[in-house]
């Protein structure tokens, strides 16, 4: 059905600041929009959301999300057609799907007890806090994110493994023959994704001089339509198949796995892929009013600053302001200047350091962090702690949500970090190696990939897992289960589930409105909003430039988000972003 946007003057009386909309409304079926500025649009595309009320898998790929509702349907779990999507998207969507990877895995089982999973690549045992910097201490360009040096030991098979032998109930091998099908068979490319091979065609001949079948073997560029086999892939997903982890982590692959390594001067031997490891986790459990938020613990450092940011926005009006209104804006931002401070202070891998996350988290602590903020000015980043500048990159990540017709629900963000990782290829096996050791903080104060910077509680000690942002999140309403969300997007992950939380608690959005809203981003440093075009009207824009907030349209969108809603009548509601070629599908 096509929306309906009005353009309407509203006025209202202002609470502290004015504001200039009013939020998305259902009315008479349609979702309607008012604000008064044409050039402000709310949503990135009209798509709608998938209704299905027996289960739904919403990924980045429509073969995984098949390949999920596929198992549903034979009777699988939420967690069986998690792990079947995991190992799909590593064949359909090798820019981030892997088994090369690490991720996190968030799940509520159907009688409402939670749970998390840590599977984050660790820093090998011949790594050192400073291996990426040169004889003067400086960073070498490039190291920590191309080649063999950039690569963490995977935790993608054995995540796997693992929730599957604590909540799976169909057998293993089903569970990885879609995607050794998908492989063998062959994918046929996207647009986009023939886009994403051929844009990394340099940096993968520099890395892997035997070649590899992401290269065309003609030498010609992808193409849509073009199909993609990946038999030396197929191979080692039957070895896990046979074999579960130990078809991954021992034997041939890992030989394989260590030899590439040594190859091109990387770190990771058979002696650490054997003593790989990953971990289940307390969740971070929060309320955030009258919703319960379950979400991932450090190592992700996105669970802690989702929490501070609900709850730094929690005791103000936004809903009465408005979405995207001048003080709703000015609060999420100043909460989220507040939220990305503390994570580089603070946050690392609780198995190394101490991270203080009933604290940060807690009322007190957050009403203390607002003392700083006033509505008549922008507080200035430097004062809340200091910092450098950075730019962004490349970014891929990929987030899929799974519900079960008994509503246990998975929310799992998994990655290789940069598009397609470090770019090795591992010869023989044929899948992408991570380059996530550039989520350490390299040398204190100097920025990762996404901007982001640490300092020692981010800093790398063999057998440490690199700090995430990756924010698998699921909340529940009275009781019940009420919505799964997460996304890519390096260090808008966490910006980008905060307000898909919000547009559909506090802005009355559908769960595909949600994924569609234009979106904006801070994060502490540098001293910036970066926003997708029409996310703000004219007139907000100007108010808070006035307030001296540096505002920058992003080329780039923001997010590519994977995320399911139980309706009030007990439907599911898919919401999958239009920004990629992500899908829902149910049944
Ligand atoms: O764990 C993290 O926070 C990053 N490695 C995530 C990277 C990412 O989301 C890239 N893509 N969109």
């Amino acid at each position: 059905m096509k929306k309906l946007y009005l353009f309407l003057f509203a006025s209202f009386s202002s609470v502290s600041v004015g504001q200039a909309q009013q939020p998305v409304r259902e009315s008479q079926g349609f979702y309607q929009f008012l604000t008064e500025d044409p050039n402000q649009k709310p949503f990135y595309s009209d798509r709608q959301g998938v209704i299905a009320n027996n289960g739904m898998v919403a990924s980045a790929h429509p073969d995984a999300s098949q390949v999920g509702v596929d198992i549903l349907k034979k009777g699988g779990n939420a967690v069986d057609a998690a792990v079947a999507v995991q190992f799909a998207l590593a064949v359909v969507h090798p820019s981030a799907g892997n088994i090369g990877g690490g991720g996190f895995m968030v799940f509520r089982d159907a009688s409402g007890k939670s749970y998390t999973l840590d599977f984050r690549e660790m820093a090998p045992r011949r790594s050192h806090k400073d291996m990426y910097l040169d004889k003067q201490g400086n960073p070498v360009p490039g190291l920590s994110t191309l080649g063999h040096l950039a690569s963490g030991v995977p935790g993608s098979v054995d995540g796997m493994a693992a929730a599957h032998a604590r909540f799976g109930k169909l057998p293993w091998r089903d569970l990885i023959q879609p995607a050794i099908d998908l492989a063998e068979r062959g994918v046929v490319q996207t647009e986009r994704e023939a886009r994403g091979l051929n844009n990394i065609r340099e940096s993968m001949q520099k890395v892997n001089p035997g070649g590899s079948y992401f290269l065309r073997p003609d030498g010609r560029e992808w193409k849509a339509g073009d199909t993609l086999v990946q038999e030396d892939l197929a191979r080692v997903l039957r070895l896990i198949q046979k074999k579960g982890r130990d078809g991954f982590y021992k034997g041939k692959v890992a030989r394989m796995l260590a030899s590439e390594m040594k190859r091109g001067g990387g770190l990771i031997t058979t002696k650490d892929l054997k003593a790989y490891q990953s971990k289940w986790r307390e969740p971070i459990i929060g309320t955030y009013k009258n919703y319960k938020v379950i979400t991932m613990p450090p190592t992700s450092s996105g669970g802690v600053a989702l929490m501070q940011l609900l709850r730094l926005v929690e005791p103000y009006p936004i809903t009465r302001w408005g979405w995207n209104a001048d003080s709703t804006t000015q609060v999420m931002i100043e909460a989220e200047r507040r939220v990305y401070a503390d994570r580089a202070k603070f946050l690392g891998d609780p198995d190394f350091v101490d991270v203080p996350v009933d604290k940060l988290i807690s009322y007190e602590y957050l009403r203390e962090r607002w003392k700083s903020f006033s509505f008549a000015q922008a507080t200035d980043s430097r004062e809340v702690s200091g910092g450098a500048i950075a730019g962004y990159e490349s970014l891929e990540t990929t987030h899929f949500s799974v519900v079960d017709k008994d509503q246990n629900a998975v929310a799992i963000t998994t990655t290789l970090n940069g598009g397609y990782g470090s770019r090795v290829v591992v010869q023989g096996g044929g899948f992408f190696m991570n380059n996530e050791m550039d989520d350490f903080s390299i040398k204190p104060g100097v920025p990762n990939m996404f901007g982001l910077i640490g300092n020692k509680a981010n800093a790398i000690e063999p057998g440490k897992r690199m700090l995430s942002s990756m924010t698998p999140t699921i909340l529940e309403k009275d009781g019940k289960l009420y919505m799964v969300v997460g996304t890519p997007g390096g260090s808008t992950i966490i910006t980008a589930v905060y307000q898909t939380i919000l547009n559909v608690v506090e802005h009355g959005m559908t769960m595909q409105q949600a994924v569609n809203a234009l979106k904006f981003h801070h994060q502490w440093l540098p001293d910036k909003t970066t926003f997708e075009q029409g996310a703000f009207a004219d007139n907000t824009i100007r108010k808070l430039q006035n307030r001296g907030y540096t505002l920058e349209m992003q080329r780039n969108s923001i997010g590519r988000m994977d995320c399911i809603l139980v309706r009030p009548d007990g439907s599911l509601e898919g919401g999958s972003d239009p920004r990629g070629d992500n899908v829902s599908m149910g049944y």
